[in-house]
């Protein structure tokens, strides 16, 4: 669904139904009756209206990840609960200047994000670019997983799987298993890729061909970097140029090791053994003779900015009332979330500078609606890059250094560990912006 004369209207209605999942009859969630949902493509100042509709039994709401747009009234509100049956109309105004690449949407209620989007809401969303690169054609791979029993009922999570954050047994492509995609040596593709996963993190290699890496998230690479792989955290997305040479290619996510809740709950590893996510068939001749790609505008360097605060924010995982209550708690801060505090204050046109620190031993992916994160510095030690991203892992006992620009929009919104199983545990906070 493409924009016209800079606005998209769409309705978007999620449901519990048969869908068509990996080959099988699953009941999961969708909107409009597909896993994922419609591909909506914008461009920078243009409006963006979703009329949602909430056909599950619990209640639900639509987030607009990555887009940098108004937190408040019907923009991208997360205030607001769109209760069982109910519709809501969103409209979201992109600024004129907002940068292009790859973002998503999915429900975002508290207590029942992990739930909706391990059971399949979840849809890309792009920013066109003004100027696009010349390639042959363009994918869209929304990655998610998902764990379905053998009557097609997706299984439920358990206590623990909860503590370390679940990871479906199928990864999917699209919501198909293995998918093939072929092309013509020579050609050159853009791939839009999403980690829509709830817990995993994808640690994507597409071995035999050439992979550009253009930016992840919203941030942009001074220069496009050739690359053997890409690590995408839940949330991430990466915005590649695949030039396509003959042969058949495996894409696939290699075993990554997001600690282990072990310690705690006495089991639970997290990391993942390599899967093949689909296959890659390259055969005959296409339409080579692409030009290199062309410097992209960078983002401001926030290095050289003027910090005006500077705060301090720690993650813990531990267990409420003892080791045998099976309660989680997982926090920022020593806080969990609650709905009515404000645990963060900005000032408009300030730059911030956030200490993160992840005491516990899983990593936790730290996402901040609105506005983006420069990463400074990891275990202290300089980030060569000024990339802008929204979802910035924090590894397992460790520490990183984002800055922050405030430039625009008031409001409320949230940050919150992208692991939802986390989030909706409370490692979620309020920040609003004056
Ligand atoms: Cu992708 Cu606050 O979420
Ligand atoms: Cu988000
Ligand atoms: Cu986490």
């Amino acid at each position: 669904l493409r924009s016209s004369d800079g606005v998209l209207t769409v309705a978007l209605e999620s449901s519990s139904q048969q869908v068509n999942i990996a080959g099988r009859d699953v009941r999961a969630f969708s909107y409009n009756g597909g896993v994922p949902g419609p591909t909506l493509r914008v461009r920078a100042g243009d409006i963006l209206n979703v009329s949602l509709r909430n056909g599950l039994t619990d209640p639900s709401n639509l987030h607009v990840h990555g887009l940098h747009v108004s937190p408040e009234n019907n923009s991208d509100n997360m205030f607001v609960t769109v209760a069982a049956g109910d519709s809501f109309d969103y409209q979201y105004d992109l600024p004129a200047n907002h940068p292009p690449g790859v973002y998503w949407y999915h429900p975002h209620h508290h207590g029942f994000a992990a739930d909706q989007v391990f059971g399949g809401l979840y849809g890309a969303i792009i920013v066109e670019d003004p100027d696009p690169i010349p390639t042959s054609r363009e994918r869209v791979l929304v990655i998610s997983d998902i764990t379905v029993d053998s009557s097609g009922t997706i299984v439920t999570t358990t206590a623990m799987e909860k503590m370390s954050g679940r990871e479906g047994e199928l990864i999917l492509v699209n919501g198909q298993l293995s998918p093939a995609l072929s092309a013509g040596a020579g050609e050159r593709e853009r791939w839009r890729v999403i980690n829509a996963c709830t817990s995993r993190f994808l640690r994507l290699r597409l071995d035999g061909q050439q992979l550009t890496l253009l930016g992840i998230d919203s941030g942009r690479f001074e220069s496009a970097r050739d690359v053997d792989e890409v690590v995408l955290a839940p949330g991430n997305r990466a915005d590649l140029l695949v030039t396509a040479r003959a042969g058949t290619s495996s894409l696939r996510a290699l075993r990554y090791d997001r600690g282990a809740s072990g310690g705690m709950m006495g089991g639970g590893t997290t990391s993942s053994a390599d899967v093949a996510l689909a296959t890659f068939a390259v055969a005959g001749a296409g339409a080579g003779g692409f030009t290199a790609v062309p410097d992209q505008l960078a983002p401001r360097d926030l290095r050289s900015a003027t910090v005006t605060a500077r705060r301090e924010l720690v993650f813990a995982m531990g267990m409420r009332g003892g080791m045998s209550s099976g309660m989680m708690s997982a926090t920022i801060n020593d806080q969990a979330f609650d709905a009515t505090r404000i645990d963060t204050t900005v000032q408009f046109e300030s730059v911030e500078e956030w200490t993160l620190t992840n005491t516990s031993t899983l990593d936790h992916p730290l996402h901040l609606h609105v506005w983006p994160m420069q990463i400074i510095e990891q275990d202290g030690r300089p980030v060569e890059s000024a990339i802008w991203q929204d979802v910035v892992n924090i590894p397992a006992r460790s520490t990183v250094r984002v800055r922050i620009a405030f430039d625009d929009f008031s409001g409320r919104t949230v940050y919150h560990c992208h692991i939802l199983d986390h989030e909706d545990a409370g490692m979620m906070g309020i920040i609003q912006a004056l």
